[in-house]
């Protein structure tokens, strides 16, 4: 198996997530990551043993001065390796993307950059083989990840005639002390409907969905609130074991008691995930509802991790290193996707045993 060279333009929020899921992959490695500012983030890449590069010559100097090893400038970082990941803030994407281009080093970008910055937009579990050999790619924001990862097996089972809906979103991430509000409720964007709807439409161009936003005082998670009307009617149990069968879904049982964000934060952090990330959509079990076609649930979206599967996925589409089902199941194996449901379903089984 080739060991595909990964760069990450980038080492921030997102990109000390991929550069880690990276490392655990058996077929690529990173070659290196790249930043502008000797901050505490650049301590850490070089503490957790990656090559450093940096934006420009001038930064060079001030990375000598803060006493920071770097190889070099993000320049020969594109050239170095087999694909970059561009996981700079939004809108930075675009300006890098001629120098990706001049390199001929084929491009991820994250949901942050508008559509147009590349070739596709990208979610493993809807259109990867779509996605397969292209010069760049986009993984949709974590939002949008969360929603089309939602909505493919539906889809796929039932059809959809009609998406509604509403995104709770976080104020900021934990180190963003900037963001707020720190004591308000604000509809985000107050027109209607939000982006979001079209975000997933880069990805199904004939969804019918409709989306509203807020912004709560919150760095942990987003929550949406989705009711999808299906063109059939299945069963609920039938919708239940589908979406547990899907492994970046974790229906999350009742039994459980992770009544909110707290909780499953906790949950993951108890389970060993590194950072306390939580990979997969969280829909919580009892919210699901079904009224004739139209289906209910609340899920809850981790912005900082759940489009890192997703980064890994991109990076086997884009060197067409191997089949969706194939990329998917060894980044799930590598990320240890799976087990908070395993963990799960063991409870399940006790608990029917001891009845
Ligand atoms: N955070 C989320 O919730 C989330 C979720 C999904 C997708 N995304 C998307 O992912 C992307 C990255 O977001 P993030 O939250 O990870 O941002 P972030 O935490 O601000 O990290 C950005 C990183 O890029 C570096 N950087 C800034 N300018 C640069 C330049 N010119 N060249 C090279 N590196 C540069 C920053 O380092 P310096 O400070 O040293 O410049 C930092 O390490 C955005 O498109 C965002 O929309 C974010």
């Amino acid at each position: 198996m080739n060991t595909a060279q990964i760069a990450i333009n980038g080492y921030g929020t997102i990109g000390k997530r991929i550069a880690s899921a990276v490392e655990l992959q058996p077929d690529m490695q990173v070659c290196g990551v790249a930043k502008t500012s000797p901050d505490y983030e650049a301590n850490a890449a070089r503490a957790n043993g990656y090559p450093l590069y940096v934006a420009s010559e001038r930064s060079v100097e001030a990375f000598g001065e803060a006493g920071i090893d770097v190889a070099g400038t993000v320049e020969a970082l594109i050239e170095a390796c087999d694909v970059v990941v561009d996981a700079t803030p939004s809108g930075v994407g675009k300006r890098y993307k001629a120098r990706y281009d001049a390199a001929d080093t084929p491009a991820i970008f994250q949901g942050g950059e508008a559509p147009e910055v590349a070739e596709q937009s990208f979610n493993a579990r809807s259109n990867f083989e779509d996605c397969a050999g292209a010069d760049s790619l986009r993984v949709v924001s974590c939002n949008t990840t969360g929603l089309t990862r939602f909505l493919s097996p539906l889809k796929e089972a039932y059809g959809i005639e009609k998406v509604r809906a509403t995104l709770v979103r976080r104020g900021g991430d934990p180190s963003q002390s900037d963001r707020g509000p720190i004591n308000d409720i604000l509809p985000d964007p107050v027109s209607i409907p939000s982006h979001h709807g079209p975000d997933v439409q880069t990805v199904f161009p004939d969804l019918d969905i409709d989306t509203m936003g807020l912004k709560v005082p919150s760095t942990r998670m987003h929550v949406h609130t989705i009711n999808v009307t299906l063109s059939e009617e299945p069963a609920l149990r039938a919708i239940t074991d589908q979406l547990s069968g899907e492994s970046r879904l974790f229906v999350v049982p009742a039994r459980l008691g992770t009544n909110g964000c707290g909780t499953l934060h906790e949950f993951a952090r108890e389970m060993g995930r590194s950072r306390g990330d939580l990979y997969e959509n969280c829909i919580w079990g009892e919210s699901l509802a079904l009224n004739g076609r139209d289906l209910y649930c609340y899920q809850a979206i981790h912005q900082e991790s759940d489009v890192v599967p997703e980064n890994i996925d991109a990076i086997r589409a884009i060197t067409e290193s191997a089949s969706a089902t194939e990329s998917r199941a060894l980044t799930d194996e590598a990320l240890g996707i799976g087990i908070l449901e395993s963990v799960a379903r063991m409870d399940r089984t006790e608990t029917m045993l001891a009845d």
